[in-house]
């Protein structure tokens, strides 16, 4: 099944409001405190791991701030955007100065800056200033995932909360409520047994669950996601293997993207796979398998940082690909 064909639940089921928004809640109680009196709202940073809410939460507050119109009193510039000292200069300082001109009650415009730690060291020394001088008329809410990517003169700018696995128990809750809606009998085990294997990441949850309920119609018992997680990949994770061990990057990546964009797949996920896959190769030798197992070992933990997943196994199947045999 190809999740883009239809209408994906992450989107359907994303949080409008911060009440609505799962686990987090000294995070949501701190700003819900800063929205009753929207003056005293400091900038914010928002880091951690994909897949938690970063994203939503900064959409959330400017919905709470403006209402529906929320779009015309917000900037929102992500990975897709150029980030270099031009934008910073020309469009993040025109908005940031001009923004509120016209915009009745709203106290300031809003700029959302998402992956901001994928900016250079110089837009965000630009980015710096204009967040000196524009604080009368705008506020900043940068998002990333290693808050240490981001200059010490910003972070200390901003009010700074941090991402983690979100709690087990709230995910469940979250995807038996989804099911509840889409009409699935999701079993307890079934759902404790997605959580689980998402690490903490709901979007991964989420995405596993529609890929369950397109597999078996009716009843998500934990044979299916099982089956999901667990039948369908290894063999993609053989074949993957299997050609970046031979040289061939480009199909190997390919493979990558097909775990995770049909099967819903999380990159840590695919990398202990590959882990458990690799041992089981017949005609490496041992040690070969022990340096591999190294490389993984590196790039699992690189994962676990918050890294972007899909550049991270590019690089470790590109790592493989070039492995001398
Ligand atoms: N805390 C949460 N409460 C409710 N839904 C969530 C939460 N976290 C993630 N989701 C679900 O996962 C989807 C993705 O979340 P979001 O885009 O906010 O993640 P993110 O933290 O910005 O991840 P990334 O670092 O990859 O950008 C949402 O559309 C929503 O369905
Ligand atoms: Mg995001």
């Amino acid at each position: 099944m190809n999740l883009n064909d239809e209408v994906m639940w992450v989107e359907k089921y994303r949080p409008k409001t911060l009440n609505e928004v799962v686990d987090l809640n000294h995070v949501i109680e701190s700003l819900q405190a800063f929205l009753k009196n929207p003056q005293s709202m400091p900038h914010l940073l928002l880091a951690g791991i994909p897949g938690t809410g970063k994203t939503t939460v900064a959409i959330c507050i400017a919905r709470e701030l403006f209402g529906d119109k929320w779009k015309s009193f917000t900037l929102e510039l992500n990975a897709s955007d150029e980030r270099g000292i031009n934008t910073v200069r020309d469009r993040i300082k025109d908005f940031s100065r001009y923004g509120r001109t016209g915009f009745g009650d709203a106290p300031y415009s809003l700029i959302i800056l998402d992956e901001s730690d994928q900016m250079t060291g110089a837009a965000q020394t630009a980015l710096r200033r204009i967040m000196e001088t524009s604080s009368r008329t705008s506020r900043f809410i940068l998002i990333c995932n290693y808050s240490s990517k981001i200059i010490e003169p910003i972070q200390s700018r901003c009010a700074i909360f941090r991402f983690s696995k979100l709690d087990k128990n709230a995910m469940v809750e979250h995807l038996k409520k989804i099911a509840q809606n889409e009409k699935l009998q999701l079993l307890e085990e079934a759902a404790e047994r997605i959580v689980e294997y998402s690490e903490g990441d709901l979007r991964h949850a989420i995405n596993a669950l529609q890929t369950a309920a397109a597999y078996q119609t009716g009843v998500i018992d934990e044979q299916t996601v099982l089956q999901v997680f667990g039948e369908a990949s290894p063999r993609q994770v053989q074949l993957m293997l299997n050609k970046a061990l031979s040289g061939n990057f480009i199909e190997a990546r390919k493979m990558m993207y097909d775990l995770i964009g049909q099967y819903g797949f999380s990159g840590s996920e695919i990398v202990r796979q590959m882990q458990r896959e690799l041992l089981k190769v017949p005609h490496i030798s041992d040690s070969q398998k022990a340096e591999l197992t190294d490389i993984i070992g590196e790039y699992d933990y690189r994962l676990t940082q918050g890294a972007n997943s899909d550049i991270q196994l590019s690089a470790l199947l590109a790592q493989f690909s070039k492995f001398e045999k």
